[in-house]
């Protein structure tokens, strides 16, 4: 606690010190009536304690990333190269059961909650471990380090760190830490997306079905295999034409808020679901 009471006490200093009174304050810059208003002139920025709390804030982020040694997987610490070699070894060692996105099969998940509850926080060395002496399951470290370090570059990209100019290293593990994954940003969704949305069955022209004020397409997320449950998903200004609505007993579930997940097929004038899950969210469709 000491070392920390000390910064608080310094940053304390410093704000309402010389720093924050001197020229740069005053110059013609901070002039202007602007910076002449109350709100510079008040005791805010004069009294010094009440800049305390603004200082704890920094001495605390100061401390704790001082604390850590600095270094997180987030700093570019293998290359894509280095990944590139990594992705087939895993393709062949590891994605029969952790499957090629890493979303986990036989064994678990390698990204996502699962991953950051298991490594983050931890020394990049102890996943290196777990690999590299346990994995893959049926034939543990069979694969050498540096196989493993380039699987463990792998799964670091695919969490989505950044490569950097440096390959990894068994002695560059230590002091690294590991940080919960980056979801990737959700690919663009265009003709042929797998998308879901939530919209009004209505009956359409020439017995086809149509979902009317329809939310704008999602891909849905991996993790949720069901519709994202509650009747508050909520209604949009789209419509689409469901492709063998008819096979679904669509009739049973006229003018009901439905979720549909499927194929989108975008036509000139037209955009049309195919439908591989058809779940109704409310008996009617009022918003
Ligand atoms: C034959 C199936 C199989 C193969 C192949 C395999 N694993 Fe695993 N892995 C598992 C199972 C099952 C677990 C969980 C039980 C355990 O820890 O042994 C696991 C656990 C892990 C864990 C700990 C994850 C956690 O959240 O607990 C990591 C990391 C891992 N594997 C990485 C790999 C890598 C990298 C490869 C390829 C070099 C690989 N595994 C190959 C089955 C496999």
């Amino acid at each position: 606690m000491k070392p920390q009471e000390l910064r608080i006490a310094d940053c304390g200093l410093r704000i309402g010190g010389p720093a924050f009174r001197g020229p740069a304050f005053r110059g013609p810059a901070f002039r202007g009536p602007a910076f002449r208003g109350p709100a510079f002139r008040g005791p805010a920025i004069r009294n010094p304690q009440s800049a305390i709390p603004v200082a704890i804030a920094a001495a605390i982020s100061v401390a704790v990333f001082a604390q850590e040694g600095g270094k997180t997987v987030a700093d570019g610490v293998f290359t894509d190269a280095q990944a590139a070699r990594g992705a087939s070894a895993y393709e062949a060692a590891c994605a029969g059961c952790h499957r090629a996105d890493l979303g986990g099969n036989t064994g678990p998940a390698l990204r996502d909650q699962r991953f950051a509850r298991e490594f983050a926080g931890k020394d990049l060395k102890a996943l290196f471990t777990r690999v590299a002496t346990t994995m893959p399951r049926n034939a543990p470290a069979s694969l050498g380090d540096n196989v493993s370090l380039d699987i463990i570059a792998h799964v670091l990209k695919e969490n989505g760190f950044p490569a950097g100019p440096r390959e990894l290293t068994a002695d560059a593990l230590d002091g690294v830490r590991v940080l919960p994954g980056r979801p990737k940003p959700p690919p663009p969704i265009g003709d042929f997306s797998y998308v879901e949305v939530v919209g009004c069955l209505v009956p359409g022209p020439q017995q086809t079905w149509l979902l009317t004020r329809a939310s704008a397409p999602v891909v849905p997320s991996t993790a949720a295999q069901s519709p994202p449950v509650g009747s508050d998903a909520s209604l949009g200004t789209l419509t689409f034409r469901l492709i063998d609505a008819i096979a679904y007993a669509a009739k049973d579930h006229a003018g009901q808020k439905m979720y549909v997940r499927g194929l989108l097929i975008r036509l000139p004038g037209e955009e049309r679901l195919t439908i591989s899950a058809f779940e109704m969210m409310s008996p009617d469709c009022a918003d």
